[in-house]
């Protein structure tokens, strides 16, 4: 059997796949294919273990249909269709879990960052224009017993709330499909209705899948119904916010800040004004990037793909 992975992963994925008899073919480039290439790449294999967000379409299933199975190197699939996927019968899987710990602790860098205006400060020293001591000028605000609200109370949400809450005492509202009893009861967490969160937290993180339900929830109308003070974080997915409708907010001061670690589109351009806000700081989805983490992403990847070559289901499958 042979898988075809579609970018560098770490050795440890690599071996897992060799040492279970499958044969490893990768684009060893490392840059970014089109899907015509990826479609071509997949011809030979009977796996992909998937790097990015390459658009997994009805016209990929459907030109690659040979395929045993595909291990997402990710949690989120919605570059993925997969009722195609279904039809197709190809088996689909993720990495849950292995990353909620790594992103949430993005989610928390943001908050922070942003709350001190972290990356305009920065940025002041790298050009150059640290002049003197500031005592009344650009301040941060302190996050100590503020309230924090989570748009998807899930696994990555839990680990920033049990952070923000050991850190700053913060106390937690969340809005979810259905209710997460694990943060009520550990966390205090208190579910509100959608409004409720929108007007009652000073930091606002979204950790929601992308979905139609989710797709540009934060827009002009849920900006201007949040605190004036607020800081919006984002480390889901860039559509969940509406980039202009939020750059609008800021400009008028509907919220206060805003931390993205995930834009749309991505990459962001670099003359995008978000950048130049004091209170802004944009990363580059880097949520998952430790070592640990996309070592583990790679390992369970590769051993969804091992278990299909032993006539075994996905451990992970998210179409099955
Ligand atoms: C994920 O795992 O979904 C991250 O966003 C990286 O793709």
């Amino acid at each position: 059997m042979k898988v075809y992975i579609s970018r560098n992963i770490p050795q440890a994925g690599i071996d897992l796949l060799i040492d279970n008899g499958i044969e490893v073919r990768i684009n060893s480039a490392n840059k970014k294919l089109t899907q015509e290439e990826l479609i071509e790449a997949c011809q030979q294999v009977d796996f992909l273990l998937n790097v990015g967000h390459a658009d997994l379409n009805d016209y990929f299933f459907q030109h690659c249909k040979h395929l045993k199975g595909v291990a997402l190197a990710s949690v989120g699939y919605d570059h993925v269709d997969i009722s195609a996927a279904y039809k197709w019968e190809i088996p689909v899987s993720n990495t849950p879990d292995v990353l909620s710990a790594a992103t949430a602790d993005v989610a928390f860098l943001l908050m922070l960052a942003v709350s001190r205006k972290a990356f305009y400060r920065a940025k002041e020293v790298f050009d150059g224009k640290w002049k003197d001591f500031e005592f009344t000028q650009d301040l941060g605000i302190e996050l100590e017993g503020k309230t924090l609200g989570i748009y998807g109370l899930g696994r990555i949400g839990l680990e920033l709330a049990k952070k923000a809450k050991a850190a700053y005492n913060m106390q937690i509202i969340y809005h979810n499909r259905s209710r997460n009893v694990e943060a009520e009861k550990l966390l205090d967490a208190r579910y509100v209705n959608f409004d409720a969160l929108l007007q009652q937290s000073d930091v606002l993180s979204v950790h929601a899948n992308l979905s139609p339900e989710t797709q540009y929830r934060f827009d002009k109308d849920a900006f201007k119904r949040m605190k004036k003070n607020a800081i919006f974080i984002n480390t889901a997915r860039g559509k969940v916010h509406h980039e202009e409708d939020l750059t609008a907010a800021l400009q008028r001061g509907d919220i206060w800040g805003a931390g993205l670690d995930v834009t749309d589109p991505e990459p962001m351009e670099a003359n995008n004004v978000l950048l130049q806000m004091p209170n802004v700081c944009v990363l580059p989805h880097i949520g998952s990037a430790t070592l640990e983490t996309r070592t583990r992403m790679a390992v369970m990847a590769a051993s969804n793909l091992v278990a299909v070559a032993k006539g075994k289901t996905m451990a992970n499958a998210v179409n099955l």
